[in-house]
């Protein structure tokens, strides 16, 4: 797996960085990634905001107990590891002004790969017109903010319901965390939820939970069983029989089990539950990460070329979870996370196949998350949307493509397969427990269909 290009490790060489430097040549960073037991940040957090509220309250008190050191200003020396600014209390677009108040003078002491984490309130819940343009200029904000920032640093947006401002600590601090290197420019809500305890070990939150994830016998399926088992899962792990060995092999690595099924059988679903409940005694989590490609124009794109696409990035899902979602499938409190793609947000010349399974994606992000059944049975549903993401898949598009899907975002690199999986694992814990229906993409902020 490819862990970093050539050109991000050319510019920060000796020579790469002056000739970077004087040709003006985009220079990324390598980006701060998760490792266990480093601090949270890279230096102290500013924490700000318009007036003292309960967000900010919380957050305060959330933070140091998730090991970050606070700060009120800005220090003469040294560096920011992050900055979070609370605008939840935000009513008129005037009071946006305590926002830049906040960020000017951080944004200049940033370190290397630091943070900007905007906490607002979502606009659709706004109570007067000036309020809902107050809440929904912070997108905005934050979006060009994440442009400007370098050296890796990036900026997200939460948006927190009224009351929920404990059940959005988890989302601020992954958001902060080196978990999430490639989220940047994206927008999270947290809907309704009441204050969550923090995972006993705040390294393994999957603790006790069963996962499946298809797809992963390599690529980004792969890398998300990893990161799931090192959080405390215990990881099935399903693939087609073709990549049998290879996904023995994942499976051996990651002490988890090995399923042969195509998710696209009539009874991989059926099968699936069964494994999980006779070999490992129920499912807490399911992933449903497999999936293909078959590129072509739709010119000329034939029905089978477009149904096989079709079937397994979007059918498929549907009917496992027929089964996985039934009342006798996923535990209570389960999980279930898509993968999509920013091709199903912004389409992509010769993907209309792809494109139309991947924005179906996000259509069951939105059909599932708003059952009630479900929701009464604590069952959230969320979908990651990659990016430009450095696998197998990628590494065979032609060199000038790839260098564009490369570079044409705020990071100016390629992320990670791991980068998916973190994000993957954030969704995944029971902290998130009010964290439903949101797509995040996991693309450095790509310019493709922002
Ligand atoms: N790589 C990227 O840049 C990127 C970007 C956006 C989205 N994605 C999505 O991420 C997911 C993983 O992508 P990847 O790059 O790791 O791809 P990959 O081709 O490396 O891996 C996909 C895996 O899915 C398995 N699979 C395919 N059909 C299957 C079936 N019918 N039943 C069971 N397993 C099946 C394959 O055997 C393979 O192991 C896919 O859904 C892909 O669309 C990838």
């Amino acid at each position: 797996m490819a862990r970093s290009d050539g050109y991000t490790s050319f510019v920060n060489s000796g020579v790469g960085a002056k000739l970077a430097t004087a040709l003006g040549l985009p220079r990324p960073v390598p980006l701060r990634r998760h490792s266990p037991g480093a601090p949270l940040v890279d230096g102290p957090v500013l924490v700000g905001g318009h007036a003292d509220t309960p967000a900010v309250a919380a957050l305060r008190a959330g933070l140091t107990s998730a090991g970050a050191t606070l700060t009120e200003v800005v220090p003469e020396t040294g560096r920011l590891g992050g900055v979070v600014v609370d605008l939840t209390a935000a009513e008129t677009p005037a009071d946006l002004e305590s926002l830049r108040a906040t960020l000017a003078p951080a944004l200049k002491r940033l370190g290397r790969c630091a943070r900007v984490v905007v906490v607002g309130r979502d606009p659709r819940a706004a109570s007067s017109v000036a309020q809902r343009a107050a809440r929904r200029a912070l997108e905005g904000i934050t979006r060009s903010v994440a442009k400007e920032l370098r050296n890796g640093a990036t900026a997200n947006l939460v948006l927190v319901d009224d009351g929920s401002e404990g059940a959005a600590l988890g989302t601020v601090v992954f958001l902060l965390s080196a978990r999430s290197a490639y989220v940047d420019g994206q927008v999270v809500r947290v809907g309704k939820g009441d204050d969550v305890a923090a995972p006993a070990d705040p390294e393994r939150p999957l603790d006790g939970k069963v996962a499946v994830v298809t797809g992963a016998a390599r690529g980004i399926g792969a890398d998300i069983a990893r990161t799931l088992v090192r959080d405390g899962a215990t990881v099935v792990c399903v693939d087609i029989p073709a990549a049998g060995a290879h996904l023995a092999a994942v499976a051996n690595e990651v002490g988890g089990t090995a399923m042969q099924v195509d998710v696209t059988a009539a009874d991989a679903g059926a099968r699936i539950l069964e494994h999980a409940r006779t070999r490992h005694g129920g499912l807490d989590v399911v992933v449903h990460n497999a999936g293909i490609t078959r590129d072509k124009l739709l010119a000329n794109t034939d029905a089978e070329r477009w149904a096989s696409v079709l079937d397994v990035n979007l059918r498929s899902i549907l009917a496992m979870n027929d089964t996985l979602l039934a009342k006798d499938g996923l535990r209570d409190g389960g999980r279930v996370v898509l993968v999509s793609s920013i091709a199903g947000i912004a389409g992509n010349r010769g993907q209309s196949s792809y494109a139309a399974s991947k924005a179906g994606v996000i259509g069951l992000v939105d059909g599932y998350s708003t059952d009630r059944a479900l929701s009464r049975r604590g069952i959230t549903v969320n979908a990651v949307a990659p990016g430009f993401i450095e696998t197998e898949m990628t590494a065979k598009v032609p060199l000038a493509t790839r260098e564009m899907g490369r570079r044409l975002n705020s990071l100016a690199q390629g992320g990670l397969p791991v980068d998916v999986a973190e994000t993957i694992a954030y969704f995944a814990a029971d902290e998130q427990s009010a964290v439903s229906g949101n797509v995040v993409r996991v693309c450095g902020q790509s310019l493709l269909g922002a």
